[in-house]
């Protein structure tokens, strides 16, 4: 493995919303626990200002490290020269990737769909200009998300961030090295497919992750999400996968290391 575990869990939250509002009241204690319990967390940006705040936070604790973009619900107003603001962040060294980026057709006051194709080509442009990967959300888009990847888009490296697409599709992405996020939605009953995914792909494109303060594991779903709570989802898909958590653990921190290349472990 390439690194020591650290952290009482060895584990990685790969994607978590520290600048989030719902941790203004005890965002230091959280950090603090999150300092004890795990390797690290990264904070994707959804706008121009939680990016900037996801910045200002990697620049503060050791432990986190950022990412920069214009998620699809935020897409109202954008600046046109938001690229360049995006450039900006993407040279720091503890901004790691582009994200979180990609297409959101669940909610009907969302810009139409040729807009945020748009915006999500634009920003994986600028993410192989500056040789990060990316970080994506896909929402009821599963059809042109999997098109973009098979026609249009190579040469760079992404996770589906809380993937919740079919084995099928799971399966085209792999073959094409495209690594996987899945967190407190694979724990819950119903999710039958989710872990059903989560069997399918090859070990080592495996994430763990939390959408902090969202999608809260079993068994405090429906309380605040945090990212210490990352180690759930981690033994129940350990559980789901067969195999020991600290082996689980080693694997998908070295898949987070192999991704994120900037990250200085
Ligand atoms: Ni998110």
């Amino acid at each position: 493995m390439v690194n020591a575990k650290k952290s009482r869990t060895g584990l990685w939250d790969s994607h978590c919303h520290l600048d989030d509002e719902a941790f203004a009241a005890d965002r230091a204690e959280v950090m603090a626990a999150i300092g004890e319990s795990l390797e690290g967390v990264i904070n994707p940006g959804c706008d121009a200002a939680s990016s900037a705040v996801a910045v200002e936070l990697a620049e503060k604790y050791p432990f986190v490290y950022a990412a920069v973009g214009y998620h699809p619900e935020n897409l109202k107003g954008i600046a046109k020269n938001y690229l360049d603001e995006l450039a900006k962040w993407a040279v720091h060294p503890k901004v790691v990737a582009i994200g979180e980026i990609g297409l959101d057709y669940y909610w009907e006051e969302n810009e139409p769909k040729e807009v945020q194709k748009k915006v999500f080509l634009e920003q994986i442009d600028l993410a192989k200009q500056f040789k990060l990967p990316i970080i994506i959300h896909d929402r009821d888009a599963h059809g042109d998300m999997l098109e973009i990847f098979q026609r249009e888009v190579s040469g760079v490296q992404a996770v589906f961030h809380c993937f919740a697409g079919s084995v099928e599709m799971a399966k085209e992405l792999a073959k094409r090295g495209y690594y996987f996020g899945f967190g407190g939605t694979s724990t819950y009953k119903n999710a039958h497919k989710v872990r059903e995914v989560m069997k399918s792909i090859p070990r080592e494109l495996l994430l763990f992750e939390t959408d902090s303060p969202y999608l809260t594991p079993v068994p405090y779903r429906g309380k605040r999400n945090n990212p210490c709570y990352v180690e759930l989802s981690a033994r129940n898909a350990a559980e789901v996968l067969g195999v020991e958590f600290e082996e689980l653990a080693a694997q998908t921190t070295a898949n987070c290391l192999r991704l994120f290349t900037k990250i200085k472990a």
